[in-house]
């Protein structure tokens, strides 16, 4: 594995990262998800990503993940280990469980430590922008966290571009900086190049792009329909059997073709494909299995693109 500064912070995140929003939860086969995260860290994935709301039932991935934390670590990987959750979408019921008041943050923090059995995360999020919380409000939470020692560094997830340059200037200005921005980005989400990483780079944070593999469309699952150990076809998954429409198989076929030219899975070319761009820290993955997340591992092995390549999938992708 290698590692990349996460901006212009001292912290160096896996170029791949491991996030725990399917797969984990309370309805899910506990011993599958353990097996996934044990892997993943011998294979030198150091970074978990968690969301009070994982689950399903809301909160039972972060349950599981401390369980799985406790159950292995005998206690001592806790310092080998970056782990963050966030709060900013709907958790508990009544006006204090969802957006980005400090009394949701801050009491959801207190819940996910709990939950994971930990004394501190490394990141904590706010999931979502709030449109009717003054935004020193929801940064004062952030910092607030940071200097209780409830989490070492402040992040951001689905801010746009000029939400993400007031926070970071608030966040600065409270002298905790924003470490990172959690993204939706891959081959089929294209927005963040539409300003976002610019403004990431210039202010010197962090990018973690998540569902890299559009929630598993862009592998081989979806070639021949969708076969019933699916994103798509699980009741819980938050893929829709819609959003594997026709015009995306046949994109998905032609991708699948330039990486089987570079000897590559589509789901590796797919995450090498982002990981080209020196802007990004690190790829978020999921994973229903561990042979999914060691193919996925695979695609470190070659994160180059001729321009020939890069020019064939645009085509594809236009
Ligand atoms: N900040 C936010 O708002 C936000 C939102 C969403 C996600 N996230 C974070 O990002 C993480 C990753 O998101 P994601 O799970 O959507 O990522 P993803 O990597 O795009 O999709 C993962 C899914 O794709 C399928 N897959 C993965 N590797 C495969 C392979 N080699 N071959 C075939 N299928 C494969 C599996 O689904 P199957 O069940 O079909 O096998 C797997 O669960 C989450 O866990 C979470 O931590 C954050």
């Amino acid at each position: 594995m290698k590692y990349n500064r996460c901006g212009k912070s001292g912290l160096l995140l896996p170029q791949i990262s491991f996030g725990l929003w399917h797969n984990f939860g309370s309805v899910d086969i506990f011993e599958n998800g353990e097996s996934i995260v044990k892997a993943a860290f011998d294979k030198g994935i150091t970074h978990f990503d968690l969301a009070n709301n994982y689950g399903p039932v809301p909160g039972s991935a972060e349950t599981n993940f401390g369980t799985i934390l406790k159950k292995n670590s005998q206690g001592n990987l806790r310092d080998e280990i970056v782990i963050s959750t966030k709060a900013g979408y709907t958790m508990w019921k009544g006006p204090y469980g969802d957006w980005g008041s400090r009394k949701y943050l801050l009491s959801s923090l207190d819940q996910s430590l709990k939950r994971m059995n930990l004394d501190y995360v490394d990141i904590f999020y706010s999931h979502r922008f709030d449109p009717e919380t003054p935004l020193e409000e929801t940064m004062m939470a952030l910092d607030y966290a940071v200097r209780s020692g409830k989490a070492l560094y402040a992040g951001i997830s689905n801010y746009n571009p000029e939400q993400t340059k007031e926070a970071t200037g608030i966040l600065k200005r409270l002298g905790t900086p924003c470490l990172i921005h959690q993204v939706k980005y891959s081959m089929f989400v294209r927005q963040p190049e539409e300003g976002l990483l610019d403004v990431l780079e210039e202010k010197g944070v962090g990018c973690i792009a998540f569902s890299p593999l559009a929630q598993g469309l862009l592998t081989d699952k979806y070639l021949k329909g969708i076969p019933e150990n699916s994103r798509a076809f699980n009741p819980n998954g938050h893929l829709l059997l819609e959003d594997v429409s026709e015009v995306k198989i046949q994109k998905i076929i032609a991708l699948n073709d330039i990486a089987k030219k570079r000897n590559q899975t589509l789901a590796q070319m797919a995450l090498a494909w982002i990981l080209k761009d020196k802007r990004i820290t690190s790829v978020l993955i999921g994973a229903s299995s561990v042979s999914q997340l060691n193919n996925n591992i695979e695609s470190l092995q070659n994160l180059y693109f001729t321009k020939a390549e890069l020019a064939e999938i645009e085509c594809v992708l236009e």
